[in-house]
Parts: structure tokens; sequence; C-alpha cells
């Protein structure tokens, strides 16, 4: 069984580091035999600050932007945010994407890969799982934090990881694998 996985690029500024690392991320997501996997990059998807008029649990959306979000969001199993550490916390565009929809992230499994300084982004992680519950979503407790980042990328902005992140990785992959599993079974039965 093959679940749909989507990987949510969070920062957008210019110079972001944001893509190396989760380019990095991808390739080991692509190499695991249970997910088909898609980048979502928030810089080129360009929702504005939150513009519908309706709470989205109404699901009644008036911009084109929203309803391609929508369809985008609704057709996957699992996400994982690959989140920087701004301020303490995570960027505002994750928050922005996050509370365009409901539904749609309700009752699926999120992982997170976060990078920083000496924190590694844990408190962007730690500071995202409000938001993430509040959807209904579960915020899986394997992720894949890098603290002082930037060693793992070289001269070519190629993010060269080490062992252990390796593992985090593929651990974090395959127990959002075994949560994809069981949401999805538990969103089928209370369909039918
Ligand atoms: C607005 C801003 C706030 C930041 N705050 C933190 C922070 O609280 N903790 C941290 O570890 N790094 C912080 N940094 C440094 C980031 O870890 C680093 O710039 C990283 O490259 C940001 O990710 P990005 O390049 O994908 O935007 C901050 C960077 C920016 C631009």
């Amino acid at each position: 069984m093959k679940y749909q996985l989507k990987i949510i690029i969070g920062s957008t500024r210019p110079t972001r580091k944001g893509p190396i690392v989760a380019d990095w991320f991808l390739k080991i997501a692509q190499q695991h035999p249970n997910f088909d996997v898609e980048l979502l990059d928030l810089k080129e998807i360009n929702l504005p600050f939150m513009d519908e008029p309706e709470h989205p649990r109404l699901q009644k959306y008036t911009k084109a932007h929203t309803k391609k979000w929508s369809k985008t969001i609704d057709s996957a199993d699992a996400f994982v945010m690959v989140t920087p550490e701004y301020n303490f916390s995570y960027p505002a565009t994750l928050k922005n994407a996050l509370d365009y929809l409901s539904v749609e992230w309700s009752e699926k499994p999120m992982g997170f890969v976060s990078y920083g300084g000496v924190s590694g982004g844990t408190r962007a992680v730690q500071e995202l799982k409000g938001p993430v519950t509040a959807l209904g979503m579960m915020p899986i407790p394997q992720a894949v934090n890098i603290p002082f980042f930037t060693q793992f990328i070289n001269e070519d902005d190629v993010f060269e990881a080490n062992e252990p992140l390796e593992k985090s990785a593929n651990l974090m992959l395959n127990k959002l694998q075994n949560w994809s599993k069981a949401l999805k079974n538990m969103r089928k039965n209370v369909a039918d």
C-alpha cells in the first residue's frame, strides 16, 4: 500500500536554506517503499495572508488559491513540515498555510524536519504542535532535528547528512507510515 506524503517547505525568504534541507529529506522519502512523495514549496504556492470570509471548516471557499490548496492537502495521507526556527518559533508562512484549511488536514499524521542553531529548530516544532493538534492532526514524536545545520551544507549547497540524521529520517518515515495506515483506516471507517 502506498500513502500520499506531502513534504512542505516552510521558509520563503530569498536566501533561504529550507530547500537544501528539504531536497535531502525528499530523496530519502522517495526511497521509502510505502510513500508517493510530493514536495510543496510555500514560496511557489504563494498563498496570500488568509483571505477567506468563512471559517475553513465550512469549506465555502471563494478564492482560486484556496480551492487549489484544499485539493492539494485533501489528497494527502501524511505530511512532513520542513521548518526553520524564527525567534524561537516557526515561520508565519506555515501558520498561514495551516489556517487556510481544516477538514483537509484533520486526522492525518504530521512529521517534522527542523533546523537551526543550538536548538535544531526544536522550539519551532514544539510550537507547531499547538495548531497542528487544534486541526485534529497527529504530530508524531519522532522527528529530524538538525542543530547547527549549516555544517551539513557543502560548497555546492548540497546537504550531506551524517548517519544519525539518516537514521532519524528513516525512523520518522517508518512511524509516519504506521500512522498513515491507522488514520486512513479510521477516516475510512468513520465515512462508512
Ligand atoms: C527572522 C529570523 C529569525 C531567526 N531566529 C532563529 C531562532 O530563534 N533560532 C535559531 O536557531 N535560528 C534562528 N534564525 C537563524 C536560522 O536558523 C537560519 O537563518 C536559517 O537559515 C533559517 O531558515 P531559512 O534559511 O530556510 O529561512 C533566524 C533567522 C531569521 C531569518
